[in-house]
This record gives C-alpha cells, structure tokens and sequence, in this order.
C-alpha cells in the first residue's frame, strides 16, 4: 500500500478578508475594500503549499457542513490532496478567520476554531497507518495540542520526521513541552519563539532538533545545536498580502523534506516559496509550485 508523504493534521479556515489603509483604532469604524471569501487556515494553507511543490499530500482535519466546508472540499480536489481522513461535522461550522490587511501587505487576524476545535485524538488514531508511513508529519496550534501531540507520538515512534508551526502561540503547558520534545523542526516567527521560550537556544534545548525562524521581509534564520545560525536573505518582491507566508513556508519545507533533500536545500526553497507567496491575495494567491520556486532560485 502507498503512503502520501506528508500528512498535515490541519485547521481549515474560510478567510473573510477585508483591505483597510492601516491598523484600526479601538472603537473605530473605517471604510474598507476588496472584501473576499477564500480558503485558509494554517493546516489547510500548508497542505496547499506542499501539493504544490510536488509532495502527495494528505488531510487529518474537521470541517464543518456548511457551504466553507464545501469551499474546503473543493480546493482540497483541486489540488489532488487526499482527504479521506477529513471529517464533516454534522450540524456545526467551519472554522472562519476574519482578516483585515493594511495598505502594507501586513495583517491582523480573528479566528473562530468551528470544526477544527472538535479534531480530536480518535481522528488521529483512523490516520494512524498514514503517519506512521508518511515521510513529514505537519501541525499548527490551531488544531488541538493533543491532537498534535498525538500525531507526533506516532511520527516519532515510526522515524517519521516532524514540522511543527507554533502558530498562533499558545501558553506553555506539559503538552506542548513534550510536544517540542518530539519536534524535527519547527517553525515559529519571532514573536511564537518568543512565545515558546524566550531564544532559539533556549528552545532547541527542549529537545526541538532545528528551528527556521520566519522574519518577514528579511528572509528566515535556521538555527540547530552545534552549528552556527544560518540567515537566508528575503526576496525583494512586490508584496501584495502576508496572509500565509508562514504557512507557505512550512509547507514548502515539508514537502522538500519529503523528497529528501537536506535541511539546508529545504529552507532555501522553502524561503523562496515563502517569499513568492505574498505577490498574490489571499493565502492561496501567490503560493508558488516547486517549478516557479526553482525558477527564482536559478
Ligand atoms: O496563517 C494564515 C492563516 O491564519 C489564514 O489563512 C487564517 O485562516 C488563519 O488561520
């Protein structure tokens, strides 16, 4: 029997998005533009992302029976990921994020969990020959941390290798201690590693093997025990909208992990995807496939 490659326990978010010139005021009401519904969520967004660069794909998730768990179905066929292990809730919603993004390209963003908040370890355990013959497993905190957890007892008990995205963060707890402790790589941004424990040093400590530092415009950091931090540089594209970067880079970087290429090459390319990913709207708009990266790379 065939596995898929990567196995991405995932949130499914639809993303009512809304462009306003700058951050709001509290309590104030500004006019907006380009109102879009489209697909997110940080699971789903790096399960695109790694179809894309060529990886096989599959979902562990929980959508809900309404027309943005149909959006999910949809995009999920369009690109070719397996979904038989998502479940449809009956009679609940689907996630939503509400998102505003600046005249900057930056964002602010509002998650209701919906379906996602009842992915829970038996979903886990019905995927459990998927992950344990994966090459990448992927989680994001916006599905349960127990579930994560249990995903990566499985991944790590079978040499399957981990990706975690600490996103959004979370307060520290014996789970997600453990959780770090069965982590190949994980992929905060300043502010998450902040979050999880201060410094890179500090963190790798808890037993995480490497962490890739996303840093906006300037690239990201890769840093491991024994070696010296390494920086890959950003891209000068013109950015239209940062919804998803982070997941793109994830994604990217299982997806190439996948394939077997070494730490160093996957972040490269995944940094590459990441900064490819903010020319278009939305999550999905720019998120580029492995040719468009390996053309910036040449
Ligand atoms: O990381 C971007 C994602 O965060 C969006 O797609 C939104 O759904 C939220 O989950």
């Amino acid at each position: 029997m065939t596995h898929p490659a990567v196995v991405c326990i995932a949130s499914w978010n639809a993303d009512l998005t809304s462009r306003v010139a700058r951050p709001l005021a509290v309590g104030e009401t500004v006019a907006a533009h380009g109102f879009t519904v489209s697909p997110g969520g940080k699971g789903s967004n790096a399960a695109v992302a790694a179809a894309r660069m060529g990886a096989d794909v599959a979902l562990v998730a929980r959508i809900g029976d309404d027309a943005f768990g149909q959006m999910a179905t949809a995009l999920w066929s369009d690109e070719g990921i397996d979904t038989q292990h998502v479940v449809r809730a009956a009679g609940q919603a689907s996630g939503v994020a509400q998102i505003l993004v600046y005249g900057s390209g930056d964002n602010s963003i509002a998650v209701s969990a919906g379906a996602n908040a009842g992915l829970d370890v038996a979903h886990v355990e019905a995927a459990r020959s998927a992950i344990a013959g994966a090459r990448v497993v992927v989680a994001s905190n916006e599905v349960p941390i127990a579930v994560a957890l249990a995903a990566f007892r499985i991944a790590r008990a079978h040499a399957v290798a981990t990706v975690y995205n600490p996103a959004p963060a979370v307060p520290s707890s014996a789970a997600l201690i453990e959780l770090l402790s069965l982590c190949d790589v994980i992929t905060p941004n300043a502010g998450e590693l902040s979050a999880l424990g201060g410094d890179a040093q500090s963190v790798l400590a808890m037993g995480v093997k490497a962490i890739i530092v996303t840093l906006g415009a300037d690239g990201c950091a890769l840093y491991r025990s024994g070696h010296a931090p390494q920086q890959f540089a950003g891209w000068p594209v013109d950015v239209v909208d940062t919804v998803g970067a982070g997941d793109t880079l994830t994604g990217a970087l299982a997806a190439c992990l996948a394939s077997g290429m070494p730490l160093e090459r996957a972040a490269l390319y995944a940094n590459a995807a990441a900064a490819l990913s903010v020319t278009g709207t939305g999550a999905l708009g720019g998120m580029p496939s492995l040719a468009q990266v390996e053309a910036m790379l040449v």
